[in-house]
């Protein structure tokens, strides 16, 4: 779905690490290994993670792409060690045949890529599939996502995001937080979310679910402000900003529905409830308000892109749901590894980075350039904001 920029990833859960490589990405964007760690720590927070989390302290080294302290245009490739692999690497990871047989994973854990994972390529352990499928590559995309933050960040454009559900605790939604302050607010909170006193049933819940050895879900929404109307497009089905951007958060592990500004209440509203009305202000056209979510038509309106998330409880549970061994066909219990009973503060992190990710695709394919001051010039000729 990305038109312009290419990246890709490469890693295993408890692999030696992470690889990501970004393609496509403008010359002379200020960029530094600190900043891309800004984000990692963000996705690492929030109540409701595992041990893994104590385990790793993220930190994205940058390769290539990268000259005194500006990008060149050329590919960006980053890395990411796993500090974890240290534990694993002597046996159940080793790149080479093991000296002794390695144990197997046989019982698949519903909701997981478990069982049709080793169904598709024929794999007798589930292990081969649950190091990739695993989230953990998610921590590539939050600093590959950092590095277009950065690239937003120059033409004025700001990426939030905040949890408005955890399982059936709804946060208050009327929230006089300034745009800018709204990450500041929501990294404050172990949920990242901005009513306090939802903030704190959330919490609860999590906890009693934990002990249940159980887990949970929820919604949180990300939005983007700054941007030009006119990304993405009307004219074919694939360059569509609402589809593209549809797709990049479902590809989020977990992640199982999207909406836009007002999401799904539009479905029991009248047409004259849900519509912006089209105001001036200062001479310039604006919207009255935001229901659609600063997208119409399969492009941004200009007013801020708000996107709505929905995540489903994590597959893996400390009391585990009934399966059946792939190899001996007797029912079992699920495999249980190290897990988290819930990790949507987690995930909106993420999906703040796949929002910059698409962003960034359409700023480019709409505007060009090889440098950042050339997109600027560019945005400048088209007299758009
Ligand atoms: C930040 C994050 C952390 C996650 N942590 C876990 C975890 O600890 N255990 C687990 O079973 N699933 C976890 N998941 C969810 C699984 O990766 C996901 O459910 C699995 O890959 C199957 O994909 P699907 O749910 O999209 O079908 C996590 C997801 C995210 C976004």
């Amino acid at each position: 779905m990305l038109q312009h920029i290419k990246f890709l990833t490469a890693g295993e859960s408890h692999g030696k690490g992470l690889s990501g490589i970004l393609e496509g990405f403008p010359a002379g964007v200020p960029l530094s290994e600190g900043l891309i760690a800004k984000d990692l720590a963000r996705r690492q927070m929030g109540h409701g993670r595992g041990g893994r989390m104590s385990i790793e302290m993220d930190h994205a080294e940058i390769l290539s792409g990268l000259r005194h302290g500006y990008t060149l245009g050329s590919p960006i490739a980053l890395w990411i060690q796993n500090r974890d692999w240290e534990n694993w690497k002597q046996e159940k990871m080793s790149h080479d045949a093991p000296l002794t047989p390695v144990p197997e994973v046989t019982l698949p854990r519903p909701g997981h890529a478990d069982l049709a994972g080793t169904q598709k390529f024929g794999f007798s352990d589930i292990r081969n599939v649950l190091e990739r499928s695993s989230a953990r590559e998610t921590a590539m995309r939050v600093a590959l996502g950092a590095v277009c933050r950065a690239f937003l960040k120059e033409l004025g454009v700001e990426i939030v995001s905040h949890v408005i559900q955890i399982g059936p605790i709804k946060a208050q939604r009327k929230s006089d937080h300034a745009f800018k302050s709204l990450n500041t607010v929501a990294d404050a909170s172990d949920v990242r979310c901005l009513d306090e006193n939802a903030a704190q049933a959330m919490i609860k819940h999590i906890d009693v679910t934990r002990k249940a050895g159980d887990s949970v879900g929820g919604v949180f929404e990300v939005l983007a402000s700054g941007l030009p109307p006119g990304l993405g497009s009307y004219t074919h089905w694939d360059r569509k900003l609402d589809a593209r951007l549809a797709a990049a958060m479902l590809s989020i592990n977990a992640m199982k529905a999207v909406s836009f500004g007002d999401g799904h209440d539009v479905a029991e509203a009248s047409g004259s409830q849900v519509h912006d009305e089209i105001i001036t202000e200062n001479g310039n056209i604006r919207r009255a308000t935001n229901h659609a979510g600063g997208l119409e038509g399969g492009m941004s309106n200009g007013e801020p892109i708000q996107v709505q998330v929905t995540m489903k409880p994590i597959p893996t549970l400390a009391k585990p749901l009934r399966s059946v061994d792939i190899k001996t066909r007797k029912v079992g219990m699920a495999h249980k590894e190290r897990t988290d009973a819930c990790a949507v503060p987690a995930a909106s992190v993420i999906g703040e980075a796949m929002l910059a990710l698409v962003l960034t695709d359409a700023i480019l394919e709409k505007f060009g350039g090889d440098s950042l001051d050339q997109v600027k010039a560019h945005i400048a000729a088209t007299g758009v904001r």
